[in-house]
């Protein structure tokens, strides 16, 4: 009778159209399961059911750790907040918080519904690799219309970096688009590796779920910095693995991955512009740039692929390349520009001098006539008092 009953109510709270959320496979969730009964300040206990099994939270206002699950009772928030890591397809469905008061009453149930975010969870984890001081961006794709956010796995919780609210925080910023959204780091240092989540919060729903897992690598890379002067020659060189690939080339960008290929072996010209020697017994390419200009400014990096495109291309080192050549015309200007003051000052105090001369002269002249002048027409008042 009595589970009669409970069937009963269960059936009745059960009536009330669970919360959706959607989640990727091998992704996680992060979700609230909140409590109705303000009255009721101390759940002993809470149930978390999924399709597969059944957790238990006894504790209050501390994370307590259940294998891929990580449960908060929040007293002060009342509610559950449950983190549900490396789902797998038995994990979706139905998903329930029963808040028990004791053994014996009825819980209070919150239901939730788990789907498979079908048109979103493609790739949902790569490796990206990158190096120290250069510009990066991370990709991800997403075609609904919510908030989207990356965050940094620490291990047990994904901390925020940027959100589609909050789009940038100096050295990381987040763009995005109808299709996707897309991280850039603009400065990479060693710092920056590690695990990271893109993933997205519906504006309806109390929780957030994964999308896309990128394990950022970081390399070490040696930087040259050179200055030159427009005309001139930079020879410079960089050595590389026994393992590189065949073909070596130099590109130019801040994103060693989307920088544009101005030289590589096999359209290398001995003459040209740019060209690279490649001595494969020392392992060991010479770049050299001829005929310096200022557009030649910028970064450079000297690299080795393959024509595999799962093979990712390798690069050696970093060239950050000023030429002096706007700056040696802004100087030129300039002195034109003092030279030109110069000349005009020396005009107009030669004009001033003969006006000076001119006026003396003048006055002189005026002086003699307005005496005549000044004599005829009454003094006004304030004349006299002076
Ligand atoms: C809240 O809990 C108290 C104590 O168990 C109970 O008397 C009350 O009926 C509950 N209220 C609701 C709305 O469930
Ligand atoms: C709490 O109230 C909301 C809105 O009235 C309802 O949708 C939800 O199912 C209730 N939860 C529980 C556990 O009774
Ligand atoms: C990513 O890199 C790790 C090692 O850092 C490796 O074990 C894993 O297989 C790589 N994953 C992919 C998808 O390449
Ligand atoms: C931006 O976020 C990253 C990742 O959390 C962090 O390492 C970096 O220090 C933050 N930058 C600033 C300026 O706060
Ligand atoms: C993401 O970055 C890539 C390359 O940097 C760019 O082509 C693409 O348009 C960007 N997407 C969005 C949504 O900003
Ligand atoms: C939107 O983003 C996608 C993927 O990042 C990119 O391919 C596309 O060019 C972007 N479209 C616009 C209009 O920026
Ligand atoms: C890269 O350099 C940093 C500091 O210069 C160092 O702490 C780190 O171990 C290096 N990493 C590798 C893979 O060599
Ligand atoms: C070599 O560079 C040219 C452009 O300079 C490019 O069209 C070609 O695809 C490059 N070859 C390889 C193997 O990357
Ligand atoms: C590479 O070649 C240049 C000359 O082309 C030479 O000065 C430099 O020492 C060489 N570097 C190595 C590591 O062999
Ligand atoms: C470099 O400039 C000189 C003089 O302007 C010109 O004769 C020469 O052909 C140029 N060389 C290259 C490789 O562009």
């Amino acid at each position: 009778m009595k589970s009669f009953l409970l069937l009963v109510i269960l059936l009745m709270e059960g009536s009330e159209a669970p919360s959706k959320m959607k989640g990727c496979l091998n992704g996680w969730i992060e979700f609230i399961c909140g409590y109705n009964n303000t009255s009721i300040t101390k759940y002993h206990m809470i149930d978390v059911v999924t399709p597969k099994e059944t957790l238990q939270s006894t504790q209050r206002d501390e994370w307590e750790n259940k294998g891929r699950w990580f449960l908060y009772h929040d007293t002060t928030n009342q509610h559950l907040r449950v983190i549900f890591k490396q789902l797998q397809r038995e994990d979706f469905g139905k998903q329930q918080c029963k808040f028990h008061t004791d053994s014996v009453s009825a819980p209070e149930i919150t239901e939730l519904e788990l789907d498979m975010d079908d048109d979103n969870c493609q790739h949902t984890t790569f490796n990206h690799t990158t190096y120290t001081t250069a510009q990066t961006t991370i990709l991800c794709t997403d075609k609904g219309n919510r908030v989207r956010f990356f965050c940094k796995d620490n291990g047990f919780i994904c901390e925020d970096i940027l959100s589609t609210t909050v789009k940038s925080n100096g050295s990381f910023s987040l763009t995005d688009n109808n299709s996707g959204f897309n991280m850039s780091i603009s400065d990479v240092s060693s710092q920056d590796a590690g695990v990271y989540w893109c993933g997205v919060k519906p504006n309806q729903g109390n929780y957030r779920a994964a999308l896309q897992r990128i394990q950022l690598e970081v390399q070490n890379i040696s930087v040259i910095k050179r200055s030159s002067a427009v005309g001139q020659t930079l020879t410079y060189w960089c050595s590389y693995p026994e393992d590189a690939p065949v073909n070596k080339f130099i590109c130019k960008g801040e994103d060693p991955y989307v920088c544009e290929q101005l030289v590589n072996i096999s359209t290398n010209m001995k003459t040209g512009k740019l060209s690279i020697e490649d001595d494969r017994e020392e392992r060991n390419i010479t770049v050299t740039v001829r005929n310096l200009t200022a557009e030649d400014t910028g970064t450079y990096w000297c690299g080795a692929g393959t024509s595999d495109e799962k093979r990712r291309n390798q690069l050696f080192n970093k060239l950050v390349l000023t030429v002096a050549g706007s700056q040696l015309a802004a100087v030129t200007a300039t002195v034109v520009r003092v030279a030109a003051l110069v000349v005009v000052n020396i005009l107009i105090l030669f004009y001033t001098c003969s006006k000076i001369r001119r006026n003396r002269r003048e006055k002189q002249k005026s002086w003699d006539r307005g005496y005549a002048e000044v004599q005829d027409p009454p003094r006004r008042p304030s004349q006299e008092l002076q």
